[in-house]
């Protein structure tokens, strides 16, 4: 991946950046490398960054086509179609996101809060923690009461979550050592039934 090599990593503390390529497939067959278009939430999913179509830089082709990532969706596929068995078809998202903290400001991982992403099914997993405490992921009802929550410690830790069933968070993320760099990686994949 190229959390570590993108140009178009953010610089100030809280902001997420993803690369978004988009791909569509059947159950069997390829997965096939959509043209990359702009990320639109509506606002009932996110208050926040909804209603507005949000360009990201695209992941570079050689990791969007990449045997890591194919491999990575063609688990989600199998996995969400056990799930979703009448379901042939999805439109897939791939989003890679950075988030910073510093010393003075934390880092948000969902700035709007808990939510829901708007799809069938969501894949947080975690590429990488430097120099980073909290940062816990939490599982709600849909009247936001918490059902759980775990933190993605290690690198390729995940979460799956069924979207349509409940909402999820993430706790704000804080520098374990004030005066080192500290980010959380985390690619998110979101597969929507088309
Ligand atoms: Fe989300």
């Amino acid at each position: 991946m190229t959390w570590n090599s993108t140009p178009t990593w953010p610089i100030a503390a809280a902001t997420d950046v993803g690369g978004m390529p988009v791909y569509a497939t059947e159950m069997k067959g390829a997965i096939r490398r959509e043209p990359d278009r702009p990320h639109y939430q509506s606002r009932d999913y996110n208050p926040l960054h909804g209603g507005i179509a949000r360009r990201f830089e695209p992941i570079v082709p050689a990791i969007g086509s990449g045997p890591s990532i194919l491999t990575i969706l063609r688990f989600c596929r199998t996995l969400f179609g056990r799930l979703a068995p009448a379901s042939n078809s999805w439109d897939i998202e791939v989003h890679q996101f950075r988030i910073e903290a510093r010393a003075d400001e934390k880092g948000q991982p969902t700035p709007e809060g808990v939510h829901r992403d708007g799809v069938d099914y969501v894949l947080v997993l975690l590429i990488n923690r430097r120099n980073i405490a909290s940062g816990t992921t939490t599982i709600h009802a849909p009247d936001g009461r918490l059902l759980g929550s775990f933190t993605l410690t290690n690198p390729f830790d995940a979460a799956l979550v069924d979207d349509r069933r409940v909402h999820h968070g993430v706790t704000a993320v804080e520098p374990l050592d004030p005066l080192s760099r500290a980010y959380r990686d985390v690619l998110v994949v979101t597969f929507r039934k088309i």
